[in-house]
């Protein structure tokens, strides 16, 4: 059966990651992009495959099942990446909403789609893009599995567990193939510049304030979102159906370090005196309910099926500083207009 792969959010950082890897390495499936353009889509992210023969795009809404049925009949929809989500935790705490119904019901109105349209004898997947957020907080010691329970504890991460709930319990009621990932912090090119390390990059080229959250003593896990996109479609290949994979990067950081490098890196760069930069660095009122440290054990991933990570994560923040530094036109466009209106609200109330 020919593959008709719809995969939502692919107009947003992660999504297009993944749209340009399965453009570009399988010309016999057809690529489907629904994706509703919300502030963090942008279909610059992906203009350098939109002529391909074996790509298109719809503007939909997730939440809206008429329009999102006659897309999956129309296109004859065989398989589901799905990535289409509201993702800031900050966002989440000011209006939860959004993640309500985009990540919980929208979530199950494609996967009321897939049980109602397609032939339990034919092949489908239905995979299902998480975060590591589900699981909770860590101290300083050990690591998601993926047995860890679930403990979601922000809107955004709660709304994601909601969804990943769906997602297994459709699997176990219904028999809906279906396979799931949950991965840890993603950094790139194209990363809308409301997460840390975008945010980071656009203020110390701009010469602006350094908002750390607390005593920047969190810990992520980042993981370079190419390497991630490779994890996707590993397992959308070969992962068994019913099963989870965690996808992470063995790269735990502070904030405060990381925000450190990166004010090297672009001093560096920019041939400021190494030191110019990190004088911006400016400790804020803490996030509510700020999760202390993530980090994924990805040994099961790498065992089974061959993933492991293969960016270095010096080499891929030098790699994402060039990047926003040589993409000034898309960062300007992107940070004009409504994003101006969300910093000056959001952080002056931090300061
Ligand atoms: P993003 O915010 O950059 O992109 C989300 C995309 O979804 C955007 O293009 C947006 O327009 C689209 N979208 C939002 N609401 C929609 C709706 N109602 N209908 C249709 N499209 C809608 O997000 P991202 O960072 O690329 O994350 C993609 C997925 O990966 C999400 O499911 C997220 O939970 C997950 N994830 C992200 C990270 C990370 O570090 N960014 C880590 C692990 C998992
Ligand atoms: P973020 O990129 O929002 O990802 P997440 O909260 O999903 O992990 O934030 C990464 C870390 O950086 C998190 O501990 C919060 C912190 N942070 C700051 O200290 N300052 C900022 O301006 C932002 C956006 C995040």
């Amino acid at each position: 059966m020919k593959k008709n792969i719809l995969i939502t959010g692919g107009a947003g950082f992660i999504g297009s990651h993944v749209i340009r890897l399965f453009v570009n390495k399988y010309s016999d499936y057809q690529i489907v992009n629904l994706d509703s353009l919300t502030y963090a889509g942008n279909l610059e992210n992906i203009k350098d495959i939109e002529n391909a023969a074996n790509y298109s795009f719809v503007k939909c809404d997730i939440r809206d099942m008429d329009a999102l049925k006659a897309v999956f009949i129309k296109e004859k929809i065989t398989d589901i990446i799905h990535l289409a989500a509201e993702s800031h935790v900050d966002r989440s705490i000011t209006g939860p909403m959004d993640f309500i119904t985009t990540n919980i019901v929208g979530t199950a109105n494609l996967l009321d789609l897939a049980r109602n349209n397609w032939d339990s004898a034919d092949d489908h997947v239905f995979y299902h893009i998480s975060t590591d957020e589900v699981y909770g907080s860590l101290g300083a010691e050990g690591f998601f599995t993926e047995e860890t329970a679930y403990d979601p504890r922000s809107p955004y991460s709660a709304s994601k567990a909601s969804s990943d709930h769906l997602v297994n319990a459709y699997a176990h009621t219904y028999g809906l193939p279906v396979k799931m990932s949950n991965c840890s912090n993603n950094y790139g090119s194209h990363q809308f510049p409301e997460k840390l390390i975008p945010l980071m990059i656009n203020n110390i080229r701009h010469s602006k304030t350094l908002p750390i959250y607390g005593t920047g003593e969190n810990v992520r896990d980042w993981l370079w979102v190419e390497d991630h996109a490779k994890a996707i479609d590993v397992i959308f290949h070969k992962g068994k159906l019913g099963e989870t994979y965690n996808i992470g990067g063995w790269n735990e950081w502070t904030n405060i370090d990381l925000v450190k490098l990166l004010c090297q890196i672009i001093d560096e760069k920019l041939h400021r005196e190494i030191g110019t930069s990190e004088k911006l660095i400016n400790f804020v009122t803490d996030r509510a309910g700020h999760d202390m440290r993530y980090a994924i054990d990805a040994s099961k991933i790498k065992n089974e099926l061959g993933w492991e990570p293969s960016v270095q994560f010096e080499e891929g923040l030098i790699k994402t500083v060039d990047w926003y530094l040589a993409n000034e036109d898309w960062l300007g466009a992107i940070t004009s207009g409504a994003y101006q209106t969300y910093y000056k609200n959001f952080y002056e109330k931090k300061s």
